[in-house]
């Protein structure tokens, strides 16, 4: 238990246990944001056992809409004062040490980068290789210039394809020893999920800001329709969501709304897609379950696709299903999949390597892939030094099919 107790913003007081944290964090970020941190900060503070309060990846999640709900509330500079408490604790301080300690890749990267030209995170870099992650983030919000460099992606290690600037953030070391529950399905098939009975207008604003992530990809998809010796080639984007990005490549003329197919495990997600790309026909849009024995039939009823994508949808099964969704993707037959996978689990996704090899034993061969580079720009530079709910990983891989 939390050794003092804090008062909420009624002048309560509230006692907490530790292994409570993750589920009162979700209800106090709602009521009372500003008491997130100080929870967390009381909890690091009890010794042995504090290491519960950041050891679970959905921690993370609170402390990231903790840090929303403040900024907006005009409180950023609170928060930010919070986060050097929390990150002062002994126990942060040394969780900190241990993890940078055991990714010595990681901290070469770091280190490498302060022979190039300086910038705007190098005297934070140093607090933080020294030991003094508090410090660190003090510097980082505080000092201003070049940010370009680290936006280049660690080649070795345990961090392989995380964009430099991930490793500059003390809470990213945090969140790569917490835990995750790795049975993620279930939370896709049966729990209220983000963004869920959003307006259209909220949902094309969302696109808005999703689009520069997946910009990336449309060139990639129009060299393989190009590639496609046929008239009118046809594109299937399993695991469509809301069909942000159908929706995309119609936009910017990939291929026309007649050719873009999407299918998603909810119904109100396909409705959603099909309302987002114009001049589409309802059918092109339906509900499948890649864990249903009836899933390759339902598809062939309606597409014979030449062109798969799924994006950061084989993250969401658990292992033990992972090798079966492979050969049913693959067993559509498509000439190309195009996959977006992670290595980091984040608490609705898992991590994993080794799937262009699963795909390999299912007739298709990689081409190429790519780690997505997440860059750091004056919009999100405090994202090196605040806490996120998730720090991906992602890559994009190219698989043909190998006959
Ligand atoms: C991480 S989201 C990605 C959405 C979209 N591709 C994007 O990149 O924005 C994963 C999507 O896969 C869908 N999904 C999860 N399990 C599924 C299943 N068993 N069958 C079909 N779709 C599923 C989810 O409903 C969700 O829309």
């Amino acid at each position: 238990m939390p050794n003092r107790p804090s008062p909420d913003s009624d002048g309560r007081t509230i006692r907490l246990e530790v292994s409570d944290l993750d589920r009162s964090s979700a209800i106090l970020v709602r009521s009372s944001p500003h008491l997130i941190l100080p929870m967390h900060t009381q909890a690091m503070q009890t010794g042995g056992k504090g290491r519960d309060a950041l050891a679970s990846k959905e921690a993370f999640s609170a402390l990231a809409s903790a840090r929303v709900s403040m900024h907006t509330s005009g409180a950023g500079e609170l928060f930010a004062t919070q986060v050097v408490e929390l990150l002062s604790t002994q126990l942060a301080r040394d969780l900190i040490s241990q993890r940078l300690k055991s990714a010595p890749e990681t901290t070469e990267a770091l280190s490498q980068i302060l022979e190039e030209p300086s910038g705007a995170l190098d005297d934070g870099i140093r607090l933080l290789l020294s030991g003094r992650p508090a410090e660190a983030v003090q510097a980082m919000l505080q000092s201003a210039g070049d940010l370009k460099k680290y936006g280049v992606t660690i080649e070795n290690g345990s961090d392989t394809g995380h964009p430099l600037w991930h490793a500059c953030n003390p809470f990213f070391h945090l969140w790569r020893q917490a835990e995750h529950d790795p049975h993620v399905q279930s939370q896709w098939r049966d729990d209220p999920l983000p963004r869920e009975g959003a307006s259209l207008e909220a949902s094309i604003q969302d696109f808005e800001t999703w689009k520069p992530w997946a910009a990336p990809l449309v060139p990639v998809i129009k060299d393989l329709v190009a590639e496609i010796d046929q008239p009118s080639p046809v594109l299937l984007d399993l695991g469509c969501g809301h069909g942000f990005f159908t929706r995309l490549l119609q936009l910017e003329g990939a291929l026309p709304a007649q050719a873009l197919f999407g299918s998603d495990y909810h119904p109100d997600r396909i409705a959603r897609a099909h309302e987002l790309l114009s001049a589409s026909d309802a059918g092109q849009f339906f509900t499948t379950d890649l864990l249903a024995e009836t899933f390759l039939q339902t598809v062939h009823d309606r597409v014979r696709p030449d062109i798969i994508t799924a994006l950061m949808l084989t993250p969401c099964f658990d292992d033990d299903t992972i090798e079966t969704v492979i050969a049913r993707i693959a067993n559509l037959g498509a000439r190309y999949i195009v996959n977006v996978d992670t290595g980091s689990a984040w608490p609705r996704t898992n991590g994993r390597m080794d799937e262009p090899n699963l795909f390999a034993g299912h007739g298709y061969r990689m081409r190429r892939y790519v780690w997505y580079k997440a860059p750091l720009t004056a919009t999100n530079r405090h994202d090196a030094a605040l806490p996120l709910k998730a720090w991906p990983n992602q890559r994009l891989v190219v698989h043909e099919r190998a006959d």
